[in-house]
């Protein structure tokens, strides 16, 4: 969302009415709120962290108010009886502002009414990677007296949530640990190795639809993947579409269609990235280090639907089978992979569709020949296709297309697709 006129709408009409009041003479003029921002620092000066609380408040989501100490949060918009957001951005290779914090801070003010406060740490977080992490613990320091502050103005520590990115994730992990585990919530983006309650994994977790995925693209090859979970979460609080996950062993597990629904470990829940209280899992106490899958495209808003498909072969065979399933809407394909093992009937997989199910109209099949190319491959199958949107929590609800479908290796058979909307 680039910066809206009712932005700049907002600061003409507060100037023209400070204008008018200082001229009448009788008040003293208010003073114009002074805007803090980011610092900027130069290469190799990582050792002092020289730590900058910003608060952003509802009112005036694009004005950042310095809140070192407990009488600057009494002056400020602070509001104790709101919940507290603490964003803490990661390493700077440039010594510069993150170019998604404006965004991001605008967004969530957008979505809640809330304290949201940056942590600039630009000093301390910039030189060499090496030095920016010898700083987590001292920077972990600084956030803790300065939540205490918050505390003692009786603000609740259930209400604070830490939202960290990337090098600011583990200092948002720190964090959590100084208050015993007894902050409300804590966002962090971007490690392998599952670590909180729900840990989301998209697209399994590594390589991102729509980066590059060669080392020549330079910063940007190592860059996109990392901070797609900013953007992911910029657009889960814009809500659009809900960016729903499902828990499962290992992501091949959940691409072969192992996983289906949320009922283990969340009984029927499934957790959603956002600000939806716990992602939305409504058991207590929540379990540890559940590791959740989903699928996004490559551009916001991200979300996909994720359905079940599966073939049954009418007759086994000796061989694997492999058919190749496309869902065609009126102006998106996706495509996705059914192995069918020898000497079963049933073979199962993953679809993630951008479009909902209902828009569907059209199913296409591909048997994959297991011949060599140049052998013309005469090998018929005969079975029978079924798909469910995840999550499926009942079978019942399986739509399967009326006729049996007759494939050649190698040809593409296409069918009709009616899926009633809910
Ligand atoms: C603080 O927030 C609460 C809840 O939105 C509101 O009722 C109250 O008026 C706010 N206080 C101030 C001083 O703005
Ligand atoms: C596809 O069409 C639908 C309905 O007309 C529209 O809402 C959607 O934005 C389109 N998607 C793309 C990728 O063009």
């Amino acid at each position: 969302m680039p910066p809206g006129p009712w932005e700049s709408c907002f600061w003409v009409g507060g100037l023209l009415l400070w204008l008018s009041v200082g001229s009448s003479g009788d008040a003293p003029p208010t003073p114009q709120p002074k805007c803090a921002d980011f610092q900027s620092a130069n290469l190799f000066e990582g050792t002092d962290l020289k730590v900058q609380f910003l608060l952003f408040v509802r009112s005036n989501p694009s004005c950042g108010q310095l809140v070192e100490g407990s009488s600057d949060l009494q002056n400020s918009g602070f509001n104790a009886t709101l919940g507290t957001k603490l964003i803490i951005h990661g390493f700077r290779v440039l010594g510069t502002k993150p170019s998604w914090i404006d965004k991001f801070i605008r967004t969530l003010l957008h979505a809640m009414n809330a304290n949201v406060i940056a942590v600039d740490w630009i000093y301390g977080s910039t030189g060499v990677y090496f030095s920016a992490v010898k700083n987590v613990i001292k920077l972990s320091l600084e956030i803790s007296l300065f939540l205490n502050k918050l505390l003692m103005l009786g603000v609740s520590e259930s209400s604070i949530h830490i939202i960290g990115v990337s090098l600011g994730a583990h200092v948002g992990g720190m964090v959590g640990q100084l208050f015993g585990g007894q902050l409300g919530q804590i966002t962090d983006l971007g490690i392998r190795i599952p670590v909180g309650h729900v840990d989301y994994f998209v697209n399994g977790g590594q390589d991102q639809p729509g980066c590059p995925t060669f080392f020549y693209a330079g910063y940007s090859y190592l860059i996109c993947d990392h901070m797609r979970a900013v953007h992911l979460y910029i657009s889960a609080l814009e809500n659009s579409c809900p960016l729903m996950a499902f828990p499962c062993a290992s992501y091949k597990a959940f691409l072969a269609g192992h996983c289906l629904d949320c009922f283990n470990p969340f009984l029927l829940s499934c957790p959603r990235i956002g600000l939806v209280e716990q992602g939305g899992v409504k058991i207590e106490p929540l379990p540890k280090e559940v590791k959740v899958y989903l699928l996004t495209t490559s551009s916001a808003p991200y979300c996909m639907h994720h359905s079940l498909v599966e073939f049954h072969l009418k007759e086994l065979r000796n061989k694997d089978t492999n058919i190749e399933v496309t869902f065609l809407s009126s102006n998106v394909t996706s495509s996705s992979k059914i192995t069918i093992p020898k000497q079963q009937r049933h073979g199962k997989g993953i679809m993630a569709h951008a479009t909902p199910q209902c828009q569907i109209n059209q199913v296409k099949f591909k048997f994959q020949s297991s011949n060599r190319v140049w052998k013309k491959d005469r090998t018929t199958i005969i079975g029978k296709f079924c798909t469910a949107l995840l999550p499926v929590n009942d079978r019942e609800k399986m739509v399967c297309l009326p006729d049996p479908v007759n494939l050649q290796a190698s040809v593409t058979v296409s069918r009709d697709l009616k899926i009633a909307c809910v």
